[in-house]
């Protein structure tokens, strides 16, 4: 029996890598633009630094994390994200040395054992960014900004930002006491991963998809009703920022995220288009995690989008590229000539094919229709001793005379 996949892994295919090309080029233009530059780091890290900077106590940890011995008996983990990664190597190189402002972005597969159904995998790719180094709440504004920005760009208005905060640790455990006294009394009505989220992590609760849950939590005391003062002033700075960006967004108190690190802001971009997997990207301010995971006290702020899922935001769309010109030859003879016009005019940058196999004239003119070349050109005897030849414009059949020469070629394919 053939071997297939594992399990919510996917094989991007040639006919969909045109949509995730386009998704990551337009991404690498608008960060690059926003002064971030590529970072890449391992796949694989220590399974101590997940857990330390995600949460122990985090459904990612617990539940879904890809975590083996390896032969040399270390515990290492598949990156469930790639955050903790980026900042490891931060701290790990001194980045911060020279200047502690950096801004990186990365991307590539994250793996999470969930559930698979539709817009949520095991292996799934995440684009992200992060900034380190910036207390300043504009810096939330322009990081919020990039990311509607990446979505503009590929015309994608559909997912809307929400906001909340999520305080800092002076003034979290005050409202975490009044968030557990109010669920007290209600501990009966939430679900089991609820019931044990209320003594490990019970900001959780607000966020659970489970319906008894939300109807349980009504009226919870809110996060935003709770911020020191410091906390309350970067909100609103936030959001007056955000408003000079002149960008969409909505206040989400319930939204708590599903990582520890995250202080102050936080927002997700969520879509109404993909059931139950509403965020396509997702991020927030992460301003002690740096420390946490034993580099000096720096803040930062950053976020990842979703690849599968902006690819299947796009639809039906069509991303593939078509050939510039097909060349058919009426036999073997015309054969040197067309290898010849397809090697010159590919190093002048033009993409061109022709028929390795000699079909019939008809066969390979089909061949020119399914690959949708621009233009299509049939050589014979005459057109190799005229030095010329018809070029058709494949979408209205124009024919255009044109001397067998790849600079002249070259003109006409523009
Ligand atoms: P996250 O919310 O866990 O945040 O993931 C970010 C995005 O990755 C989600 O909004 C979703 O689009 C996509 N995603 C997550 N899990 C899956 C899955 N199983 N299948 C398909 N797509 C998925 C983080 O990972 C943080 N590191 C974001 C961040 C960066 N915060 C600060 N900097």
């Amino acid at each position: 029996m053939a071997i297939t996949a594992i399990k919510g892994c996917n094989d991007i295919l040639p006919e969909e890598s045109g949509r995730w090309q386009y998704i990551e080029q337009a991404a690498r233009r608008i960060f690059e633009r926003n002064g971030f530059s590529e970072i890449r780091v391992p796949i694989m890290e220590k399974t101590e630094l997940f857990c330390r900077s995600i949460g122990d106590t985090s459904d990612i940890v617990e539940k879904e994390m890809y975590t083996f011995i390896d032969k040399g008996e270390n515990s290492v983990t598949l990156r469930p994200e790639g955050t903790a990664g980026v900042m490891r190597a931060y701290i790990e190189h001194k980045l911060y040395a020279q200047d502690p402002v950096a801004k990186l972005y990365y991307l590539g597969p994250m793996f999470r054992y969930e559930r698979p159904q539709k817009g949520r995998y095991r292996q799934f790719h995440q684009i992200g960014a992060e900034v380190t180094g910036v207390n300043d709440p504009l810096v939330d504004a322009q990081v919020l900004n990039m990311l509607c920005a990446f979505f503009r760009e590929i015309g994608l208005d559909e997912p809307t930002l929400q906001i909340n905060s999520l305080g800092c640790p002076e003034c979290r455990p005050a409202y975490r006491a009044a968030l557990v006294e109010f669920l007290q009394g209600r501990l009966d009505r939430l679900c089991d991963d609820c019931k044990r989220r209320f003594t490990s992590n019970p900001l959780r609760t607000l966020d659970c998809k489970v319906a008894g849950c939300g109807e349980a939590t009504q009226g919870a005391p809110a996060m935003l009703d709770h911020l020191c003062g410091e906390c309350d002033d970067h909100f609103s700075s936030v959001k007056r920022y955000l408003d000079l960006t002149g960008n969409q967004y909505g206040i989400n108190p319930r939204m708590v995220r599903g990582l520890d690190y995250y202080t102050r802001t936080t927002f997700e971009l969520v879509t109404g288009l993909l059931g139950s997997q509403s965020a396509v990207a997702a991020g927030g301010r992460y301003d002690g995690l740096i420390s946490q995971l034993g580099g000096p006290s720096i803040p930062g702020i950053g976020f990842a989008i979703g690849v599968e899922r902006v690819a299947l935001l796009l639809g039906e769309r069509d991303f593939s590229t078509k050939p510039d010109l097909f060349i058919a030859t009426m036999g073997a003879d015309q054969r040197d000539m067309a290898f010849r016009l397809l090697t010159d005019l590919q190093s002048r940058g033009h993409w061109v094919e022709l028929d390795y196999e000699g079909k019939s004239l008809k066969s390979q003119m089909r061949r020119a229709g399914k690959l949708g070349a621009r233009y299509s050109v049939v050589l014979g005897e005459n057109e190799l001793q005229a030095g010329q030849a018809s070029f058709k414009r494949m979408v209205d059949g124009v024919l255009i005379e044109t001397p067998l020469a790849a600079d002249e070629i070259a003109l006409l394919l523009g």
